[in-house]
């Protein structure tokens, strides 16, 4: 990693430091967070959030909880239901529970070996999103003709959004290395602004030339020619290949179909949940209708008026070219499945 590197998930030995995105790109602050309590407001306010950064986030979890266990004597049932509470936090990234999964049968081994199971969980991350990086960037290669090549990406998949480097972002950063890139056109991603405070803040410190647009431009600059192909992440991708992703993925997805644009899904293995069928059985968290009828804290609806807010939305797998992992192109627009390739 370089010293540009930003480093959004720490574990310090008895408390996790993050940086908190909620302030991002205004003010870079570390806040130290040394309860369960805090944990699960941090994942809850989006303070870290992306699907493998809650997977890091999860495993340090059930650390820390186990700290502040030992600190407050805490019976075995009431570890337990605290790293329940850590699970729960959020409901669509498959991430979150499948890194408190994987470090759980440990516990009773001790701190040492659940902090080493959660260092490996950050590690192994970070070098699967180098790996999505040039499987993704050979796809492309491969399957794309113009050059230089403009890119659509929606939300955040960056380093804030992993342990390091980024899934289609990773994909975009190793595109601009191999000089290939000549626009990223960020969608803003209401109504947290993802992608106008993060990925814009993650592409500008890169020297990736980007605009942000609108949500609402999206699907109009892809069917005037304008992109050459769309890349997003995933918070959890079905047996079938249907991807739950940042509200606002489908409609990428659809004017891509339509536009005869590729549409990239790139994702570790770990987001990958073969357990669900398909996207029907994918719980899409619903939060607080207040994040839509205000603006930066400022009532922007009627008084009256609710707001309706899905954080994700399910891109079917029939428009989907490919899923990118870091093991390989699973080719869903030819039939295969990450049933059938995993
Ligand atoms: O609500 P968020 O910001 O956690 O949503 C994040 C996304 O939708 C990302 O695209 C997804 O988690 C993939 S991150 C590599």
């Amino acid at each position: 990693m370089t010293n540009n590197e930003v480093h959004p998930i720490v574990w310090t030995g008895e408390c996790i430091t993050l940086l908190d995105q909620t302030l991002l790109p205004s003010e870079e602050t570390y806040v130290d967070i040394q309860t369960v309590d805090a944990l699960v407001d941090a994942i809850s306010r989006l303070v870290v959030r992306g699907a493998p950064a809650l997977g890091a986030v999860g495993a340090y979890g059930v650390a820390l909880a186990m700290v502040q266990g030992e600190r407050e004597d805490w019976s075995a049932d009431e570890l337990h239901e605290n790293i329940l509470r850590i699970r729960n936090a959020r409901p669509t990234a498959v991430n979150l529970a499948w890194g408190v999964d994987r470090v759980l049968p440990l516990v009773e081994s001790g701190l040492a070996a659940v902090v080493a199971d959660a260092d490996a969980v950050s590690a192994e991350d970070a070098a699967a999103n180098r790996a999505m990086g040039r499987i993704g960037a050979d796809w492309i290669e491969a399957n794309v003709e113009r050059r230089p090549l403009r890119l659509l990406t929606h939300c955040n998949t960056g380093t804030l959004a992993t342990t390091y480097w980024g899934t289609a972002l990773g994909v975009i950063r190793e595109l601009h290395e191999r000089g290939l890139v000549e626009l990223v056109y960020a969608d803003e991603t209401r109504p947290l602004l993802q992608g106008a405070r993060l990925t814009a803040w993650e592409l500008d410190r890169a020297g990736i030339a980007h605009v942000v647009q609108s949500d609402g431009a999206a699907a109009s600059t892809i069917l005037r020619g304008l992109v050459d192909v769309a890349l997003i992440g995933a918070d959890r991708i079905a047996a079938n290949g249907d991807s739950a992703n940042k509200i606002g993925s489908v409609s990428v997805a659809l004017a891509c179909k339509d536009a005869g644009v590729p549409f990239l899904v790139v994702a570790p293995v770990s987001t990958v949940d073969l357990a669900t069928e398909n996207g029907d059985d994918i719980h899409i968290e619903l939060r607080s209708g207040e994040e839509v009828t205000t603006l930066a804290g400022i009532r922007v609806a009627p008084a009256n008026t609710q707001g309706f807010n899905p954080a994700f939305d399910v891109t079917p797998a029939r428009l989907i070219s490919a899923i990118i992992t870091e093991k390989t192109a699973i080719e869903v627009a030819q039939g295969e499945s990450p049933k059938s390739k995993l």
